[in-house]
């Protein structure tokens, strides 16, 4: 069946605050993203998604949104935006939005009318509930970045009620049971539509639906983190009852007229119920990315869990669906830190292996900006010295505990998502050629020689290397087409597989390890003849015979000769 433009892009994330920054400010703007185009069309990525760039007080760097139709002057203007548009265009890539729609900013216009009275026209554009009658918020749900005294709930003395914000105190829940709120947002849909755009991310679509009656949560309180018995639970906001009607509405009033890709934030969306928002008949969302492969809390990937999570997703996209394939973005720490082993040793060889798994396995590759040159890991010594919401309220909470600033930040950084955030190192000269002014986040030192510059200079650097996998996804059928089989299935370090179509048998063979590992070819292999067509370690001889030793982190992909 003929494949749809998303299905066979290779989408590139860019944090703009980090990307390039054309002015000196210290922030990455659109002016630096355009001068640096060229760089990504020469990758052969065709599709860029933009973390939130509107106006906004940046308490989360742009997913706390004030004027959801403006550029955010440190970004440049909606002009600017424009020409971005048409020259991406001009090179054959789309352009899609990061829409938030689950909460804005409580500096956006929408909010301060909210709070100014109960009959304000704007009141019911967020979630206002009395205190109970000893005043206290309405039940013990606790806030994502542990801010004030913990509460998911602030009281607002104007009308002596309380309004819902999950993430931070600034971020006010939107409230979708209010139909004028969802006129507004679909207008707004239309209005980045009009103006070119190719789609969109919805930020943590499953939360949008709040449980009726708003209910107290059961949960346990985490002794460290939560704070005055008010509890983060996750399971109380998320794929709520309800929230499928609200997807679908938006696709009839937005995705479905106009064509555009959707890609959803699946917090809370596993193989068992993808197909249900992204299910080609449901008319919700094309894709949405999932937590199982890249989990955040464990950082850690065996072979098993490599196996188990593709095939149960390989299952998804056999009932009329699509997956997405990632290992890091905006909110992760660095894959080749987490993933790979990011030593001076194996960064080059582990960085392109990880690379072949997400690139090989069904569904659309998307790439965080800077994996491409094996970006890693920062860490900092100080509190100061870090950004992230979660890092911080984190390490408050831990000190409140009377955990030492020391062991806190030991604890916090290796999952800090400011080490995806560090400035993009394009070379060796000053702040890593980001900024010539001082960057709003410490550029990690290792920049003089982890960097674009002197990866490219390397004939066979990681860059070259994705720029060779991009390759594949347009000429090699079975890359989008084939269908997954895993061989050697209880292998620890050896993950080998095909995807098998009509027209091309591909099969990627993988040490995920830093051993040297010697195992047998699966004799249903032997007999056929392979041409290996891409490696990480090009003085070895391919081999698809007998039994064989494979390098730490080594990577082959080949093909059967017909
Ligand atoms: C998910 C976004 O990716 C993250 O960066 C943000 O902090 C939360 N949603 C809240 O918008």
């Amino acid at each position: 069946m003929k494949k749809k433009w998303w299905q066979e892009a290779v989408v590139y994330e860019i944090y703009c605050k980090s990307f390039c920054d054309s002015d000196g400010d210290g922030i990455g703007d659109l002016r630096g993203v355009m001068s640096k185009l060229h760089v990504l069309r020469d990758l052969g990525v065709n599709c860029i998604w933009f973390t939130p760039i509107y106006t906004s007080p940046q308490v989360d760097n742009g997913y706390d949104v004030a004027d959801y139709r403006n550029i955010d002057p440190a970004y440049g203007t909606l002009e600017d935006f424009k020409k971005l548009l048409d020259m991406a265009h001009g090179m054959g890539i789309r352009v899609i939005m990061d829409m938030v729609l689950n909460h804005s900013s409580d500096e956006c216009e929408w909010f301060k009318e909210s709070r100014k009275s109960k009959d304000n026209p704007y009141r019911n554009y967020y979630i206002w509930q009395p205190p109970k009658p000893d005043g206290s918020p309405p039940n013990n749900w606790g806030n994502y970045f542990r801010e004030g005294n913990g509460s998911a709930w602030e009281f607002d003395a104007a009308t002596n009620e309380y309004y819902l914000h999950q993430y931070s105190i600034k971020m006010p829940d939107l409230n979708w049971e209010y139909k004028p709120l969802r006129r507004e947002i679909y207008n707004m849909l239309h209005f980045w539509l009009d103006l070119g755009v190719d789609g969109f991310r919805l930020d943590i679509f499953t939360r949008f639906k709040k449980p009726e009656g708003f209910p107290d949560t059961k949960k346990a309180p985490d002794l460290l983190l939560d704070r005055n018995g008010f509890v983060m639970d996750p399971s109380m906001c998320t794929n709520v009852e309800g929230i499928h009607e609200i997807l679908h509405e938006l696709y009839t009033e937005v995705f479905g007229p106009r064509d555009c890709m959707t890609v959803g934030e699946g917090a809370g969306v596993s193989h068992k119920n993808a197909a249900d928002y992204v299910g080609a008949l449901r008319q919700e969302l094309d894709m949405v990315y999932h937590f199982q492969l890249s989990h955040r809390k464990l950082y850690s990937i065996s072979t098993e869990h490599f196996r188990t999570v593709q095939k149960n997703w390989a299952e998804v996209l056999r009932k009329n669906a699509w997956a997405v394939q990632y290992l890091s973005n905006h909110d992760s720490a660095r894959q080749v830190s987490c993933y790979g082993c990011d030593d001076e040793r194996y960064r080059t060889d582990s960085a392109k292996l990880l690379a072949t798994l997400i690139h090989t396995t069904p569904g659309t590759p998307f790439i965080y900006q800077g994996e491409e040159i094996g970006m890693t890991n920062v860490k900092y010594d100080t509190i100061e010295d870090y950004n992230c919401c979660y890092t911080v309220g984190d390490y408050h909470a831990m000190i409140a505990s009377g955990v030492s600033p020391k062991e806190a930040i030991d604890l916090l950084a290796p999952r800090s998502r400011d080490n995806a955030r560090t400035p993009y190192q394009w070379d060796g000269s000053e702040n890593a050629g980001f900024s010539t002014g001082t960057p709003w986040i410490k550029v990690n030192p290792n920049y003089t020689h982890i960097n674009l510059e002197a990866d490219r200079a390397n004939g066979d650097s990681i860059f070259a290397f994705y720029q060779e996998l991009i390759r594949m996804r347009r000429e090699d059928p079975a890359i989008i087409d084939g269908d997954l089989r895993f061989l050697l299935d209880d292998h620890e370090e050896i993950l080998l597989y095909t995807r098998a179509c009509i027209r091309q048998t591909l099969l990627v063979v993988a040490n995920y390890s830093e051993k040297n590992v010697h195992f047998s070819i699966p004799e249903e292999l032997e007999n056929s003849s392979w041409r290996r067509r891409l490696t990480n370690k090009m003085d070895t001889t391919p081999s698809m015979g007998g039994s064989r030793d494979l390098l730490p982190w080594e990577v082959e992909i080949y093909e059967l000769a017909r």
